[in-house]
């Protein structure tokens, strides 16, 4: 369906998170980040349920579909996600996540979002054991691990999610499968190398990329650091 959106599969995915973005120029904001080198285009949708927040839904995705061909990866931070799965794959998500721990049949959400057409990811809270997801690895195209608790951008990294990324490589690597890892929440040019070194191959950055004037600076700066992983 969307997969001409992933033309590029780099080793590395760079994802700023919009999150952080200024939603009043959301368009030009995504168009800036393009231009700087990033290679998805990370969407964090909360319902105030699930985590203490609220965001955006499928029609803001939508409407900003057409300013990007970059792959919009879909962040579900939500209860029921199951309803509105398609709504997301119809407005232009290239891959959903959803968490483990708001999922009550999660086997059934994940193949619900390939059939869709979209690549499936899971995600875990930093004190959810890696165990949890351990079930669904083999069906899943990517593991979302969080190293802040969700809900806000801008948080301070949680270190022991490094030795989490590494416990869940190892696990991945078992299965055989191209699954990728990303990492999200306070991520940034001090982390991200030792974050690569731990088998992280996805980094949503949000504040460490929109708080800073250059965007693409940033993300060369983040780049700089991965080349010498
Ligand atoms: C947190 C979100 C993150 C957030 C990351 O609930 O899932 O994607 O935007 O922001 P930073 O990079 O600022 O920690
Ligand atoms: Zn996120």
């Amino acid at each position: 369906m969307a997969e001409h959106r992933f033309s590029s599969e780099p080793t590395y995915v760079i994802a700023p998170s919009i999150l952080s973005a200024d939603f009043g120029r959301l368009g030009d904001e995504i168009r800036a980040v393009e231009k700087a080198g990033a290679d998805w285009i990370h969407v964090d949708v909360m319902d105030g349920h699930f985590v203490p927040n609220l965001t955006l839904g499928w029609p803001l995705i939508q409407s900003v579909r057409k300013v990007t061909e970059l792959p919009f990866d879909v962040h579900l931070m939500i209860e029921n996600a199951d309803r509105y799965l398609e709504d997301f794959q119809k407005a232009g998500a290239d891959v959903i996540t959803v968490h483990v721990e708001a999922c009550v049949h999660l086997h059934r959400t994940i193949h619900e979002i390939k059939r869709l057409g979209c690549r499936a990811g899971v995600s875990l809270n930093p004190a959810t054991p890696i165990e949890s997801v351990l079930p669904i690895l083999p069906d899943v195209d990517l593991v979302l691990l969080m190293s802040v608790n969700p809900g806000f951008g801008g948080q301070k990294f949680i270190e022991a999610s490094v030795a989490r990324a590494e416990r869940l490589r190892a696990e991945i690597e078992r299965t055989g499968k191209p699954v990728r890892l990303e990492i999200d929440g306070g991520v940034g040019v001090g982390n991200i190398a030792r974050l690569a070194r731990a088998g992280v191959r996805a980094f949503v950055a949000g504040n460490a990329i929109f708080s800073t004037p250059d965007y693409a600076a940033t993300i060369a700066a983040l780049r700089a650091e991965l080349a010498k992983v």
